[in-house]
C-alpha cells in the first residue's frame, strides 16, 4: 500500500448540495479511505444511520479505521453497489443521500500488486473485488482479437484499436503476457503517437481492461436508477465521474429521470409522457478548481453531477 496522500475529489462542492439538508440516512456507495463520508458525518451530525459499500477489503478496512469516530451510526458491507437495491430495500431509515465516487482510488492505483499503474510493474490483475475470476491478464491471453478491439475501441476510444488487439495476439502466441510492463512493452511502439498528446500511451488500453474487468459501465447502468429508487422524495444523488463513457452514462440518466418523456425502443419509437422523478441540480457537471488539480492531479478529470428525487 502507497504512503502517498489520499485526497478525496470535489469534496466542498458535494458538501454544497447537502449543506441546507436534514439528513436521516446517508449512503456513501464507494466508500474508499472513507473521505467523503467522515466530511459529511462531521457536518450532519444529525445522520441517523451511514451505510457503506466498497468491494475491495483493503478500502473497507481504511475507511473503517479512518470512520472509527461514528462507527456506531456505520453499516458496512463489502459488496459491489449493484447489490445495494437489494441490500436495503427494508432499511428502517429514510436515505436522503446517496453518493457515488466512481472508479478506482489513487490508492489502489499506487498499490502495484493491483496492476491498475502502467508505471508500476505488477501482475496483469485489475480487479478491485480480488474474490472474482476475470482479471486483465486472462482477458489479454484468452480474449478473440475481435473482442479485445472492441473494448479498446468502446470502453478506450483508443484509435488505434485494431493494432493494438492484432499486435496481442501476435505478442501472446509466442510467451503469455503476465505483467503491466509486458503489456506495455507489446503496445508502447504502436502507441506511442499518444505520448505527443500529453497522455501514457497505454492510458486507453489499460482505462478498457479495467472497465472489462470490473464490469464498470454495467453496475453503473444499473445502480443509477436502483439508487434514484431507494431515495425519499427531497433526497439527492451525487455522482462523481472519471472519464467521459461513464459521464455520459450519468448526463443521460439525469436528462431520462428528469424528463417528462421518455422514447420507446426499436423501429419506430415513440416518444410517450412519463411523470419526471428529479430535479437536475447541475445544468454543468461541476469540475475541480485549479487549486485542486494542482494538489491532487487525478482530480482533472473528475465530473460532479447531482439530481434531487420529486
Ligand atoms: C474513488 S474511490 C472513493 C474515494 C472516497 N470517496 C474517499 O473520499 O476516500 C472509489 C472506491 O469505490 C470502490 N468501488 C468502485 N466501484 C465499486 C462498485 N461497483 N462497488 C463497490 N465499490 C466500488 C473502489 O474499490 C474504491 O475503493
Amino acid at each position: 500500500m502507497s504512503s502517498s496522500p489520499h485526497f478525496s475529489v470535489l469534496l466542498p462542492e458535494f458538501l454544497s448540495f447537502f449543506a441546507d439538508k436534514t439528513i436521516r440516512g446517508f449512503v456513501d456507495a464507494t466508500l474508499g479511505a472513507g473521505g467523503h463520508s467522515a466530511a459529511l458525518l462531521q457536518a450532519h451530525p444529525e445522520v441517523n444511520r451511514l451505510v457503506g459499500f466498497d468491494q475491495d477489503p483493503v478500502a473497507l478496512s481504511l475507511a473503517k479505521s479512518r470512520l472509527i469516530t461514528w462507527e456506531s451510526k456505520i453499516d458496512f458491507f463489502k459488496l459491489n453497489f449493484v447489490h445495494m437495491k437489494g441490500s436495503l430495500s427494508a432499511y428502517p431509515v429514510p436515505i436522503d443521500g446517496i453518493l457515488l465516487d466512481l472508479g478506482v482510488s489513487s490508492m489502489q492505483l499506487d498499490t502495484a500488486s493491483k496492476g491498475f499503474s502502467f508505471s508500476k510493474e505488477g501482475p496483469l490483475d485489475m480487479r478491485m473485488d480480488p474474490s472474482h475470476d476475470l482479471t486483465a491478464e486472462e482477458i489479454v491471453n484468452t480474449w478473440s482479437e475481435q473482442e479485445l478491439g472492441k473494448i479498446f475501441r468502446e470502453w478506450g476510444e483508443e484509435k488505434q484499436w485494431h493494432t493494438a488487439a492484432r499486435i496481442l495476439v501476435k505478442v501472446r502466441q509466442e510467451k503469455p503476457l503476465k505483467t503491466t510492463q509486458d503489456l506495455v512493452k507489446a503496445l508502447l511502439p504502436a502507441l506511442r503517437y499518444r505520448a505527443k498528446k500529453g497522455i501514457h500511451p497505454l492510458t486507453l488500453i489499460f482505462q478498457a481492461l479495467r472497465i472489462a474487468v470490473n464490469r464498470e459501465l454495467e453496475v453503473l447502468e444499473k445502480i443509477l436508477p436502483d439508487a434514484l429508487s431507494l431515495l425519499t422524495p427531497g433526497g439527492r444523488l451525487a455522482v462523481i465521474t472519471f472519464h467521459s463513457l461513464e459521464d455520459r452514462l450519468v448526463k443521460n440518466f439525469f436528462r431520462f429521470a428528469a424528463s417528462d418523456k421518455y422514447e420507446t425502443s426499436g423501429i419506430g419509437g415513440m416518444f410517450l409522457d412519463k411523470s419526471p422523478e428529479a430535479h437536475i441540480l447541475t445544468r454543468r457537471p461541476l469540475v475541480a478548481s485549479e487549486k485542486e488539480i494542482n494538489q491532487n492531479a487525478r482530480s482533472r478529470s473528475a465530473k460532479l453531477r447531482v439530481i434531487e428525487k420529486i
